[in-house]
Order: C-alpha cells, then structure tokens, then sequence
C-alpha cells in the first residue's frame, strides 16, 4: 500500500491548524494550551515514525532516531508557533514534512548511517515575547539568558512561562549539541512570498536568509481637549508616531532590497477627543546586506531626534533586536539542489525575505532551507496555502536528501 504523503502532510496540518486560539486563522503562541495541543499530536505522529519524542527545556519537542554508534547527527525542523491570525503552514509544515519523510524511509526499509533529530522549536515569531529563536539558540549555545526576564502582553515574565510549562529555565544552557557531532540542519518552510509560484516550481533552495533588525519606540507628548486645545502649539505624540511611520516606509522604498515595517502601534489614552499624550510603535527592517540595514536604523533613529525637538515631544527609540543575514551552505544546499532536480524541478535558488530558526542554527553546523511554493505568496494570514501535491514533492525530497548526505 503506497501512501499519498502530501494528503497525508495536509490532513495533519488541519489538525494542528485546530490548535489555535479563537479566531479567524491560526494563533498559536509558545508555552500555552495550543502549544501543548500541538504537541501531543506530534508526539504521537514521532512515534508512528519510529523516532522517540522528548520536550527539551527550551520548549523544543525533539524526535530523535538513533544511528550507529559514534556517528552524527543531522537535525531537521522548524517552528510550532505562528503569528497572531497567522496560517496553517508557516513553520509547523517543516515539522511536519520530516516526520513523515522518516516515516517513508522506515516503510522502504532505509536505514541511515547517522542519527537524526527532527525538531519542533517553540518559538520563532517572537510575537508573545520581544525576543526569538529560543529553541535554536539553545541548541546552537547562542541563547542569552537575559531574555527570561522579557515579559508578554500580560507581564508574564518568559521564565515563568517556560516554568508553567513544566520546563527548567536554569538548564536551558545544558541543550548546546556537541558541534563536532552535528552534521547539518535543514529546514522546509513555505516561501511566504510569490518567486516559485510565478516560475511554476513547486520547491527552491534557499541561497541565504536576510538580516533583521527591530526598533521598540515610544513618542510622548501631552494630551488635551480635542475641541478646546488651540492646534497651535499642541505636543501630539500620534502626529510625531505618524511622521516615524511614514519616514520608515520612505526609506525602505528608498533603498533597494530594503524592507521596513511598522506593524504595531498602541495609542494612549486612545479616545476619540482627547489628544494622544503616547504611542509605543515597533519599527523593522530587513535586508540581505547587514550594512544596509544597519544604515537605515541609525538614519530613523537622527530621525527621531529632529523630529522630537521640532515638535517638542519626547521619543524614546531603542534597538532591541537585531539577526544578522546568514548565507546557506553552500555544498548542503547543492545536495538539497541535486534532489529536488532529481524529483523533476529545476533546482530553483532563492533567497528568504523572511527570518527562520535555521540563522540561528547556523552557529551550530552548516544549513539549508526547502521552500515551497505558496498560493499568492501569502503568509502571516489566515489564507496561508501549500497544495497537498507539493508537500509530497517536499516529503520526497527530503527523504531523498537524507539518502544521499
Ligand atoms: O518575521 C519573520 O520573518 C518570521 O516569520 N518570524
Ligand atoms: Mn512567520
Ligand atoms: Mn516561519
């Protein structure tokens, strides 16, 4: 009986696409009820495949399939977390896609001459905390312990969440693999943007991930009387936040291959007729190029500084996250190239606009990345879509991958 891994991969993307919070997509933070959810279906599925599940303190569900006595270990992977109204498929699928490419290789009775992990990091958006990839840094050793005091929406600290999630903060440190011992770490992710779909091809190989920086601001001015505070002279903090939103769009629009966002903004008070006395805005950019990214920061924050003292606010801006661009490896990426060419495509190579757990796992062994093709390039939204013929594409060639490494 041969199985259809693409309906397979989709079937249970729906059922973790169900652990969610209420509303329209998937919301699924690190260290809550739907993570917990998400986990017990993976644990089951890691089993089905033969390797042993174990839940690290990091929050990473780690499957693990023994190899030979002394030999390496390959790591594959991705993220369990999504954004708030977020899809079915960013992350989770390059969680899901190896499980079953293990599962494939034990019914073919392939056996492997090394060990491998398949891994489901709690963490990568960073939008519960203002920090990211905490289970690849853990196993990388690149994981800063003063992010634990980094607090969420409700002014849950991150230690005690990894604590009430029955997780030991203190040990996180414990998780660096031995570097000697890793041999690569690939990870599946869907596209999130329209290359692949508007070439024909189902997958592509990632040549390397931008840089990332992001920006914690908060414009103070004073509040007042809608109708009675004369327009003169007013300290509006929305009118300087308003100046900083469009100041980012113009110089990402400026600068080639330059991304910049504003995507969240709080006003205070907030009614409809008094004047703002506060905004707190995140800014961020992403490029290819550190330096240009780099550039655009320090161009916001003399920005910032002009515009506070012309309109007599005060605008408080701090960088308060910054990834630099990470390159694939090269001769991983060719392996990963030579399969996806061997299962009909054309080897397609692109880089990632958007941020993965594989730069962190960079400083740990050499990376690539399998895209895939996503319907409209759309992610980050609820209409997130990968067609259940291409994950069978992905599941086939990431088995095929591991057969040649
Ligand atoms: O923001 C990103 O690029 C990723 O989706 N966390
Ligand atoms: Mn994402
Ligand atoms: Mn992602």
């Amino acid at each position: 009986m041969t199985t259809d891994w693409g309906a397979e991969a989709a079937r249970r993307l729906t059922r973790l696409a169900a652990c969610s919070e209420p509303g329209p997509g998937v919301t699924r933070l690190p260290f809550t009820p739907e993570h917990r959810a998400a986990l017990d279906l993976l644990t089951g599925w890691m089993q089905q495949a033969g390797l042993v599940p174990s839940l690290d303190d990091a929050g990473t569900l780690v499957g693990r399939l023994e190899g030979p006595e002394g030999a390496g270990t390959f790591y594959l992977g991705s993220h369990q977390d999504s954004v708030r109204e977020g899809g079915a498929y960013d992350g989770i699928m390059g969680v899901v896609l190896p499980i079953l490419a293990l599962e494939k290789l034990r019914q073919e009775g392939v056996t492997l001459p090394f060990a491998v992990e398949v891994l489901a990091f709690a963490d990568e958006e960073g939008v519960r905390f203002p920090t990211a990839l905490i289970g690849s840094r853990a196993l990388a050793g690149t994981f800063d312990p003063a992010v634990l005091d980094m607090t969420d929406a409700d002014g849950i600290p991150l230690r005690a969440a990894l604590t009430g999630f029955g997780l030991d903060p203190d040990r996180i440190p414990e998780l660096q693999r031995p570097r000697q011992a890793a041999l690569g770490y690939l990870e599946a992710h869907i596209e999130q943007g329209p290359v692949l779909e508007a070439e024909g091809e189902a997958l592509g190989a990632v040549t390397a991930i931008c840089g990332i920086e992001r920006h914690q601001i908060t414009v103070t001015g004073e509040t007042g009387h809608a109708g009675t505070l004369p327009m003169q002279g007013r300290r509006d903090a929305l009118v300087g936040a308003a100046a900083l939103v469009t100041e980012v769009n113009r110089l990402a629009r400026a600068t080639p291959e330059l991304r910049g966002t504003v995507g969240a903004l709080t006003v205070q008070p907030n009614v409809v007729n008094a004047v703002p006395r506060e905004v707190r805005m995140t800014a961020e950019f992403r490029a290819p190029q550190d330096a240009t990214r780099e550039a655009a920061g320090a161009a916001l924050h003399r920005f910032a500084a002009t515009l506070a003292e012309r309109h007599r606010l005060t605008i408080d801006i701090a960088r308060s996250y910054a990834q630099p661009a990470q390159p694939c490896d090269p001769a991983l990426s060719d392996s990963l190239r030579a399969a996806i060419r061997a299962g009909g495509g054309s080897g397609r190579a692109l880089p990632s606009g958007a941020t993965h757990d594989a730069s962190a796992m960079a400083d740990l062994c050499p990376i690539a990345m399998l895209f895939l093709r996503c319907r409209d390039g759309i992610s980050h939204n609820p209409r997130e879509y990968a067609a259940p013929a291409d994950l069978g594409r992905g599941v086939a060639v990431l088995a095929a991958l591991l057969t040649r490494l």
